[in-house]
């Protein structure tokens, strides 16, 4: 099982950037195959809406996105991880999202899958804010909910924390880790179908 993990963080080992691993860490404890992609040291344009991929389902714009459409294509666990700035994700991991419109014109102007159909794929969200107020994470679900309906992968769950703003912040709390990893072995364990 290839499990990919997407760090929209600009901050380098931060908090996101942690539980990432973590997660992964435990994926990787149960046999998964891991791959990191770290978002803020790749080039992706934001989507420039020429509608090219409304003909053919590609995107025009040649930069390390089609690298992540690959990645996206092998992987059979997809984990976004992205801090709230602004009550959203990050610019880079919105710009990704936004790049994956290609998948959106395949599906539902082409009428063909988004991704290859040939695996059932899981998704799965992790989040920190700096702030706890109650609808915190609600944008980002959404967002983050709408992306993998739109790729055609089951939406399987998230980790959340408010609260959490200094770099390590995460380290001080006092079960994320075993939460993240505890994560990242279900993720593998569970059948798609349960
Ligand atoms: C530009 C910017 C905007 C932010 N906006 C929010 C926000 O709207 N709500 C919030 O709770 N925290 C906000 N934060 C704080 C981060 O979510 C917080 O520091 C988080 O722990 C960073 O995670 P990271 O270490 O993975 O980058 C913001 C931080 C930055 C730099």
């Amino acid at each position: 099982m290839k499990v990919l993990g997407i760090a929209g963080s600009p901050r380098r080992e931060g908090n996101s950037d942690t539980l990432l691993a973590e997660v992964l860490r435990g994926a990787s404890a149960k046999g998964a195959e891991t791959e990191t992609v770290v978002l803020s040291k790749l080039k992706i344009k934001p989507c420039q809406h020429c509608d090219k991929c409304l003909a053919d389902g590609c995107c025009v714009i040649q930069d390390d996105m089609h690298g992540i459409y690959k990645a996206l294509e092998n992987a059979d666990v997809i984990i976004l991880a992205s801090p709230i700035q602004f009550m959203g994700p990050t610019a880079e991991m919105k710009a990704m999202m936004d790049r994956c419109q290609a998948m959106w014109a395949r599906k539902y102007i082409l009428k063909i899958p988004p991704l290859s159909p040939k695996k059932e794929r899981k998704g799965y969200f992790i989040s920190v804010g700096g702030r706890r107020i109650a609808n915190l994470f609600e944008p980002s679900l959404v967002m983050v909910k709408t992306l993998f309906r739109i790729l055609g992968v089951n939406y399987t769950g998230e980790l959340l924390f408010s609260g959490i703003d200094g770099k390590g912040d995460i380290m001080k709390h006092p079960d994320a880790l075993q939460q993240a990893f505890a994560a990242g072995q279900r993720l593998v364990e569970q059948d798609i179908t349960q």
